[in-house]
C-alpha cells in the first residue's frame, strides 16, 4: 500500500495568473471538448473524443512536429511475440518503478498494449516488425534496458516518434471533426466555481483569447528543458505542469526525472539521444583508455536502469577528469542500417558509427512526475483530465521502463478522450465567466532591464547542478531560495513575450521538482540523495503530492 505526503508551495495570489485579463472583453471562443498538445497524448485523445461523435478543438503551441513524440526513437513497448506475456512486462514495469507504481495501472496499460499497437497501424505507422501483411521489413523486436524480452516496436529503424506523430498528424487533419489550431499557446486555465471552464491563450498573432469548454485534455508533454543537459526539444518547457498547477490540480512525484545515460555530447552542439536500443544491440560504453564502464557496477551490464548507468557514466568521467565517455557501436554488424538517424546526425560532426566511438554524456530525458490523474485519466480539477508526459498516472513509479512512454500516452491518450466525450457540452450552452479578470502589479518600464537568457541560463546550470543525477539535501535547499528569488524578480515584469511566459512556467517546475526532491529523504527510482543513499524502510512506500492549497 503506497500512501500520499501531501505539501502546500509558497504562492502568491498574484502569480495564479501569468498575463493580465478580463474575461468580459475577451474574444472568445467555444468547442465541445478542448485538447491542448497534440503529441501522441492528445492526438489520441483527440481522436478517440472525435470518435464518440464529438467536435474537438486541438491547441498546440508549435506546428504537427514540435513535440517530444516527434523525436522519440527507441520505440514502443508491447506484448505481441510468443515468448511473452503480460505478467512480464507487469514484473518489468514494477521493478524498474522501485515500489512506486499502481499496479492496477501498470496491469491495465499493459494490457491494452497490443490494441494501442494495432490503432497505430491502423492510422498507417508501418511498424518495421511483421504483423503478417502491414509491410514490416521484417526486423525482430528490439530490446531495451529494464525488460526481460525483446517486445520494443519502432518504425524506420530509430525514427519511431516521426512515423507515429506523422499518422498522427495525417489522422487529425483527415477528420472531419477536429480542428488544430497551431501557433496557440496556452497560458492558463480558467475556473470557474470549482470546474475547469476555459484556458486563457495567446493565438498566432500573440492576441490574448478564452477557450471555453466542456472538457479540457492537458497533454502538453514535458519539461526537459529545465536542465542545461536534455534530450527534449526546445518545446519541452513545462507550460501545463505549471498551469494545471496554478489552477489548483495536484502534482506528485515530481522528484522523479528520469536521466538518459546516451546524449551525444559535442561541446556546442544540441545534446541529441543516442537511443538505448543501440546497446541493446550490442553497442558498450569505454572510457577515453577504452575500459568498458559497467564492468562489475550491475549485473545487466549496459543494460542495466538508466539512473545506474548514467551515475556509473558520471562517477567515471569525475574519477579521469573527463567530460564524456564513448559509446562504442563498431561490433555492430550494419549499424548505419538499424540507426539510421544517429548514424546521419553523427555523420554531420564527421562521426562514423561504424569505426568511431560516439562521444557521450548523461541529459535530462523524462519527467516521470507531473499532474495527478486517476484511471479515468482525471486530474482533481474537475472538467480537466491529464495523459501523456504531463501527467502522473501511475505507470511509471519512481523510474520509468523505456519505451514504455509512448505506450502510456497512447493508451491513457484514449481513455481521457472517451471520458472528455462524456462530459461535454455543447458550445451554445458554455458561458464565460464575466468576472474572471487578473490585472497584476508587474512593470513594463522596469527601472534595470533584465537578461531573460541568463536568468534561463542560470537556472538550468543551477538544475543540473543541484537536482541532477545526485542531489544533497542543503543544496536542494539553496537551490530552492535561488528559484523562489527569481519567481519574485519575474513577478515585478509585465510582458508576453515567449521567453518570459516560458521562463515562468519553468521556474515553476523547478521549484516543484526541488521541492519534493528536498522532501524524499531516501534514494529511489531516478531520485539519489548523497546525504540519504538508501531506499528508507521505515518511511514506507509514499507519493509526495504539492498542491496550491491544502484541501479541507
Ligand atoms: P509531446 O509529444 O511532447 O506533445 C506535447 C504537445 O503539447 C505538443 O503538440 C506541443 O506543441 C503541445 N504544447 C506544449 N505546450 C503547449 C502550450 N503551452 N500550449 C499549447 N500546446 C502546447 N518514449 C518511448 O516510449 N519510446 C521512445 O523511443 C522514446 N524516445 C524518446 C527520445 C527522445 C529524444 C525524447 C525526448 C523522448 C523519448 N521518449 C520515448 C519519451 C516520449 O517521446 C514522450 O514521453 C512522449 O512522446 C510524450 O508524449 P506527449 O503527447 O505527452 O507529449
Ligand atoms: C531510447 O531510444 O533510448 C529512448 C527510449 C525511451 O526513452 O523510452
Amino acid at each position: 500500500m503506497i500512501s500520499k505526503k501531501v505539501f502546500q508551495l509558497d504562492f502568491f495570489e498574484e502569480e495564479r495568473f501569468l498575463i493580465p485579463f478580463y474575461s468580459r472583453y475577451l474574444p472568445t471562443y467555444a468547442w465541445p471538448v478542448v485538447v491542448l498538445g497534440a503529441g501522441a497524448a492528445g492526438a489520441s485523445a483527440a481522436l478517440s473524443a472525435a470518435q464518440m461523435g464529438r467536435e474537438v478543438l486541438v491547441l498546440r503551441k508549435g506546428g504537427g512536429d514540435d513535440s517530444n513524440t516527434f523525436q522519440a526513437q527507441g520505440g514502443i513497448a508491447a506484448v505481441l511475440s510468443d515468448g511473452d506475456h503480460f505478467d512480464l512486462h507487469i514484473r518489468d514495469t514494477l521493478k524498474v518503478g522501485c515500489g512506486l507504481c499502481e499496479p492496477e495501472v501498470v496491469s491495465f496499460i499493459v494490457k491494452e498494449g497490443p490494441g494501442g499497437i494495432s490503432r497505430l497501424r491502423e492510422l498507417g505507422v508501418k511498424f518495421d516488425q511483421p504483423s503478417g501483411d502491414d509491410g514490416g521489413n521484417g526486423s525482430s523486436l528490439s530490446r531495451e534496458g529494464g525488460h526481460s524480452r525483446s517486445r520494443v516496436f519502432s518504425a524506420g529503424g530509430d525514427s519511431t516518434g516521426k512515423a507515429v506523430q506523422a499518422s498522427l498528424n495525417q489522422a487529425l487533419q483527415n477528420h472531419p471533426r477536429i480542428t488544430v489550431m497551431d501557433h496557440f499557446r496556452a497560458v492558463d486555465l480558467l475556473v470557474s466555481e470549482g470546474r475547469c471552464t476555459g484556458v486563457l491563450g495567446l493565438d498566432e498573432n500573440g492576441r490574448p483569447v478564452q477557450v471555453l469548454g466542456g472538457a479540457f485534455v492537458l497533454a502538453t508533454g514535458a519539461s526537459g528543458q529545465i536542465y542545461r543537459e536534455t534530450t527534449n526539444p526546445d518545446i519541452a518547457t513545462a507550460d501545463g505542469l505549471a498551469m494545471a498547477f496554478r489552477a489548483g490540480a495536484s502534482v506528485r512525484d515530481m522528484e522523479f526525472f528520469q536521466f538518459h545515460p546516451t546524449t551525444l555530447y559535442i561541446a556546442g552542439a544540441a545534446r541529441v539521444l543516442i537511443s538505448e536500443a543501440v546497446r541493446g544491440a550490442g553497442a558498450v560504453l569505454r572510457d577515453r583508455k577504452g575500459e568498458p564502464v559497467m564492468e562489475g557496477v550491475h549485473p545487466q551490464g549496459d543494460l542495466a536502469p538508466r539512473d545506474i548507468v548514467s551515475r556509473a557514466i558520471l562517477a567515471r568521467m569525475v574519477s579521469i577528469g573527463d567530460t564524456n565517455v564513448f559509446l562504442d557501436a563498431t561490433g555492430i554488424p550494419e549499424v548505419e542500417k538499424h540507426f539510421p538517424q544517429i548514424a546521419r546526425m553523427c555523420a554531420s560532426f564527421g562521426i562514423d558509427i561504424c569505426k568511431d566511438p560516439i562521444p557521450v554524456r548523461p541529459g535530462a530525458h523524462y519527467m516521470v512526475g507531473g499532474v495527478q490523474t486517476d484511471l479515468q485519466a482525471r486530474s482533481d480539477l474537475p472538467g480537466l483530465f491529464a495523459c501523456g508526459e504531463v501527467a502522473s498516472s501511475g505507470l511509471h513509479g519512481a523510474n520509468r521502463l523505456a519505451s514504455n512512454s509512448l505506450l502510456e500516452a497512447v493508451v491513457l491518450g484514449e481513455v481521457a478522450g472517451k471520458e472528455a466525450a462524456e462530459e461535454a457540452t455543447e458550445p451554445s450552452l458554455l458561458r464565460a465567466d464575466p468576472h474572471l479578470k487578473f490585472s497584476s502589479k508587474a512593470s513594463h518600464d522596469p527601472v534595470a532591464p533584465l537578461n531573460l537568457g541568463d536568468m534561463l541560463y542560470s537556472m538550468k546550470s543551477l538544475m543540473w547542478r543541484d537536482a541532477g543525477l545526485i542531489r544533497e539535501g542543503s543544496q536542494l535547499k539553496d537551490s530552492l531560495e535561488k528559484l523562489r528569488f527569481w519567481e519574485k524578480v519575474l513577478l515585478r515584469r509585465e510582458g508576453h513575450s515567449p521567453g518570459l511566459l516560458d521562463l515562468r512556467n519553468m521556474l515553476l517546475t523547478s521549484r516543484l521538482l526541488c521541492f519534493s526532491a528536498f522532501s524524499r529523504e531516501e534514494s529511489r527510482g531516478t531520485h539519489f540523495r548523497r546525504d540519504f543513499p538508501e531506499e528508507s524502510q521505515e518511511k514506507g512506500l509514499f507519493h509526495t503530492v504539492v498542491r496550491r492549497e491544502l484541501q479541507a
